[in-house]
């Protein structure tokens, strides 16, 4: 039985980007409907273009929708607000200011004492493996230690949920990996709520409790998937990919959302 709490829902939503800036008017989003419940890992897998980031920016509060309503708690969200952090697929950290710099922004920002935000900056830079490069500069970073950072820097502000766009597609094999685990550790081991966009089938089944298929643009739900994979990998179980039950499931997703043979 799911005793879940709804987190955010998702009503009828539609987006049409109007022509006001000189292009042309785009149907990107047409009647999306989701229930997102406390502790959910969810993976948005969809073809490009189809209005994922759109979905998303909504969700955050960035873009307003042209119908339909995104609620957190029953209340209509109204911009952007700390309860959603939001992780882009490039890292929009400070330049000029240190990684522990960039993860204390947001408590400094809120005037948090620094008493009480010191320690929780020390957890999440140890959480993300960065506690040897918390005087470094962006600059002198890796791809995956930028994108460690913009994770530590979303986490440090607590909060409901954290919707992350493509964060790891621009990072090699070996660093999206160690990326995925370590997204996935946080979410055991701290339960956040988690809204994760990919094109990344594996991505999405190797790390989601849920996974939300999308259509070809204007972008809805065509289907919605239950996995345990990502549990059973936490477990130690690394080859439930070699599962008939993966490779099944794999199929069916890569068909519905385009990439396989219809
Ligand atoms: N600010 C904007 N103004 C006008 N059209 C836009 C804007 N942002 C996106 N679009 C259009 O809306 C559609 C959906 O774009 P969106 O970026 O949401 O897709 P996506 O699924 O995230 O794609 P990708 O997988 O390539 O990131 C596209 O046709 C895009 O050209
Ligand atoms: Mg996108």
């Amino acid at each position: 039985m799911n005793e879940k709490k709804i987190l955010m829902t998702v009503r009828d939503l539609c987006l049409t980007y109007d022509a006001s800036l000189g292009g042309s008017e785009t149907e990107a989003l047409s009647d999306v409907n989701l229930d997102i419940y406390e502790g959910d890992f969810i993976c948005v897998l969809g073809p490009s273009g189809c209005g994922k980031t759109s979905l998303l920016n909504i969700m955050a509060g960035l873009v307003s929708a042209s119908s339909g309503s995104v609620l957190m708690r029953g209340k209509h969200i109204r911009g952007v607000d700390r309860e959603r952090a939001v992780v882009f697929q490039t890292p929009t950290l400070y330049p000029w200011i240190s990684v522990k710099k960039n993860i204390a922004f947001g408590p400094d920002i809120r005037q948090v004492p620094e008493s009480e935000s010191a320690e929780k900056v020390e957890h999440y830079l140890k959480l993300v493996g960065l506690e040897d490069f918390a005087d470094s500069k962006p600059y002198e970073l890796s791809g995956g230690m930028r994108q460690r950072t913009a994770l530590a820097r979303a986490l440090v502000n607590d909060p409901s949920i954290i919707l992350l766009d493509e964060p790891f597609g621009a990072l090699d094999a070996f660093t999206r990996n160690s990326m995925q685990d370590l997204i996935r550790n946080i979410w055991k081991e701290t339960s956040p709520t988690i809204f994760l966009i990919t094109h990344d089938v594996d991505e999405a089944l190797m790390l989601g409790n849920r996974i939300v298929t999308m259509s070809q643009r204007p972008g809805r739900i065509i289907q919605e998937f239950e996995a345990t994979f990502t549990d059973r990998v936490f477990d130690g179980d690394e080859d439930v990919r070699y599962t008939q039950e993966y490779i099944n499931m794999r199929k069916e997703l890569l068909t519905l959302v385009g990439y396989g043979k219809a």
